[in-house]
Formats: structure tokens, sequence, C-alpha cells
């Protein structure tokens, strides 16, 4: 009987583990999305702002949630081939996970969804030439082709067709710019 229960409790923990019980989708726990990241994929309905050279090439190394609810995003940019430091504020609408920040243009964005300890999803848009852009993050350089299929359908539902979604695990992330002057 008892080891009917551990095995019981151990199934569980490894169900819990494989299900998307830790996604949250509202009610965000802001300070927790603190702390390092990787981009994963990256989306946009015009597709030349995200190739190589585009402006929203960006990849994250770094978020910092600042004392008035802003948000310091640290990102490295490939400007002409070499890899640039590129630190944006993301200021609070005061609405729960939603950001404004001026970069190309006035944009807003919003958490899709979050697992604090796995992965982040954001969806932007509103630039001065208005498009869409949708980003995955995960705590660690790659992910399971499994988010990243249930990343490319939320961006069709968002209507950015698959062929715009850009793997970055893929391609030179300026990994060897990152761990340099982390708050
Ligand atoms: C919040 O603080 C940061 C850093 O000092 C600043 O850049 C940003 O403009 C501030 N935002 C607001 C809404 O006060
Ligand atoms: C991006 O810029 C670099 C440096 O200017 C250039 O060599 C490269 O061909 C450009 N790539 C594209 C796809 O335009
Ligand atoms: C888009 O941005 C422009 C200029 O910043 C603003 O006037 C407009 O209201 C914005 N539209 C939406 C849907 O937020």
């Amino acid at each position: 009987m008892k080891l009917l229960l551990l095995l019981c409790l151990g199934l569980t923990l490894v169900c819990a583990q494989e299900g998307n019980s830790d996604v949250v989708r509202s009610n965000f726990d802001i300070p927790k999305i603190a702390g390092e990241w990787y981009s994963i994929l990256l989306a946009s309905d015009k597709r030349e702002k995200i190739e190589e050279n585009g402006s929203m090439r960006v990849f994250v190394e770094h978020i910092d949630v600042l004392e008035n609810s802003s948000l310091s995003f640290k990102f490295h940019t490939k400007v002409n081939g070499v890899c640039t430091e590129l630190p944006l504020v993301s200021d609070s609408t005061g609405e729960d996970g939603v950001y404004t920040v001026s970069y190309d243009g006035e944009n807003i964005f919003r958490i899709l969804e979050v697992d604090y300890s796995h992965h982040i999803m954001f969806y932007l848009e509103n630039f001065s030439d208005s498009y869409k852009l949708l980003e995955l993050y995960a705590r660690e350089p790659d992910t399971s082709p499994e988010l990243k299929h249930k990343f490319v359908e939320i961006c069709q539902k968002y209507g950015v067709v698959k062929e715009n979604v850009i793997d970055l695990t893929q391609v030179d992330r300026c990994f060897q710019e990152r761990g340099n002057g982390v708050a």
C-alpha cells in the first residue's frame, strides 16, 4: 500500500513537470520574470524586420524589474555584423502584463503567457509602420520542439504565418557578449 502511494506520488510529480501546470496567462507576478533569458523564436508579419539586419532582430540577455514598475531589458543586436548591446526600458501601462517601449517607434507589448522558471511569450504591436511581433524566450538556450510548435500555433492565431517564425537557436545570438556587467 505504501509502495503504491509512493508510486502514485512519483507519477503525479512527473506529470506535473510535463504538463502546462505552471503556465500563467493573467495576474502576473512580475518580479518573477526578472533574470536571465534566451531568445528562442521570433516572429513577425513583416519578416524583413526580424531577418538579418532587421531592427527587431534582437537577442535578450536579461530582464530587471525597476522600482517604478518599469522593466529594463538588456538585449544584443548585430549592427553591421558586430554584436552591440541594446538596453531598453519599457514602462508599465498599469494594465496586467502590458508595457510600452520606444524603439523603432512607439510600441505596446503584453505578456501572453509565462512559466517563470521556464519560458515567456510576448506579443508586441503598433510600431511607427504598424506590424506585429511575437517572441518566445526561455531560461535555457533552447527549448522543446513541443513548446516551439505551440508558439507557432499562437503566432498563426495572431495572423503571423509559420514561414515568418524564425528559430534563433540556429543563428549567432551574441552569446560571447553575455554576462558583461549584468546588474
Ligand atoms: C522608471 O525608471 C526608469 C529608470 O530610472 C526610467 O528610465 C523610466 O523612464 C521610469 N518610468 C516611469 C514611467 O517613470
Ligand atoms: C547585413 O549587413 C552586413 C554588414 O553590413 C552585410 O554584410 C550583410 O550582407 C547584410 N545581410 C543582409 C541579409 O542584408
Ligand atoms: C499607434 O500609435 C499611434 C502613434 O503613437 C497612436 O496615435 C495610435 O493610437 C496607436 N494605435 C493603437 C491601436 O494603439
